[in-house]
């Protein structure tokens, strides 16, 4: 077991400040919170509120205008993009709300993509890439094309192809906004299940009310600012 006491995510007093047409826009305000190793968070808050915002920051894909973000050790709200990139690739996974699937592959190629590009030993690939969607109930549909599959099915694809790329981190965009009440409720339940069998930490995005119950601990923002932080572990 990981110690409850250590964080995997430090962050503190964030801003993001955007700037449109020479006004500003406040999209995160002073924002601090700590994630342990292991926990399943879900960011909630009306559109706009700075739900994408926070997760680009935490993900490296964009920096913030003031504060610090500190993961696994490292102080990443001080990196170059290089330094960034390096970071990504080690530590994340990135599921984003289309799924951004590549339509020429099948769903099991699709999967082997991320582990070739992240250097894994080919005779396990295939191999493995099956264990994967094998463990997001799609065993029967590795042949497909993403064209051919619905979209909860993609959704799932692509959380298959996260997985595989083994982080220590999964960020998660609305995995369900094009889905409805069944399929999402299915996929952000094996999202829990698989991050709890291989102690993954995740931060997921959700309007979904209904879907409170599969989050270790709740964290809402409005105009920016964290309104309430609600632990159920
Ligand atoms: N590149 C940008 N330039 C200017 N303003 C931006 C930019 N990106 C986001 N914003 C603004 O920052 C605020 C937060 O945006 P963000 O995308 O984080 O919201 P959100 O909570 O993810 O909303 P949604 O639920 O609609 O996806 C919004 O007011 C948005 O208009
Ligand atoms: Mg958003």
């Amino acid at each position: 077991m990981v110690s409850q006491s250590i964080s995997i995510i430090n962050i503190s007093n964030l801003d993001k400040t955007y700037s449109l047409n020479n006004n500003p826009v406040h999209a995160l305000r002073d924002v601090s919170f700590s994630i342990h190793p292991g926990q399943i968070v879900f960011v909630m808050g009306p559109s706009g509120s700075g739900k994408t915002t926070l997760l680009n920051l935490v993900g490296g894909i964009d920096s913030p205008t003031n504060g610090d973000i500190i993961v696994c050790g490292e102080k990443i709200s001080e990196y170059s993009d290089r330094k960034l990139t390096k970071y990504r690739k080690a530590r994340l996974s990135f599921v984003f709300q289309f799924y951004s699937l590549i339509p020429t592959l099948t769903a099991v190629e699709n999967v082997e993509l991320t582990m070739e590009l992240m250097g894994m030993n080919r005779k396990k690939i295939r191999k493995e890439a099956k264990e994967y969607l094998k463990k997001v109930e799609l065993e029967d549909r590795i042949n497909y094309f993403p064209s051919q599959l619905s979209g909860g099915e993609r959704q799932r694809v692509a959380i298959a192809r996260a997985l595989a790329k083994n982080p220590e981190i999964l960020l998660i965009d609305e995995p369900t906004g094009q889905l409805d009440q069944e399929s999402g409720d299915k996929v952000v339940s094996l999202i829990r299940e698989i991050a709890k069998l291989y102690e993954k930490t995740v931060i997921l995005v959700t309007h979904d009310q209904e879907l409170k119950k599969y989050a270790d601990r709740i964290i809402e923002l409005r105009s920016g600012k964290i309104v309430s932080d609600t632990d159920f572990a």
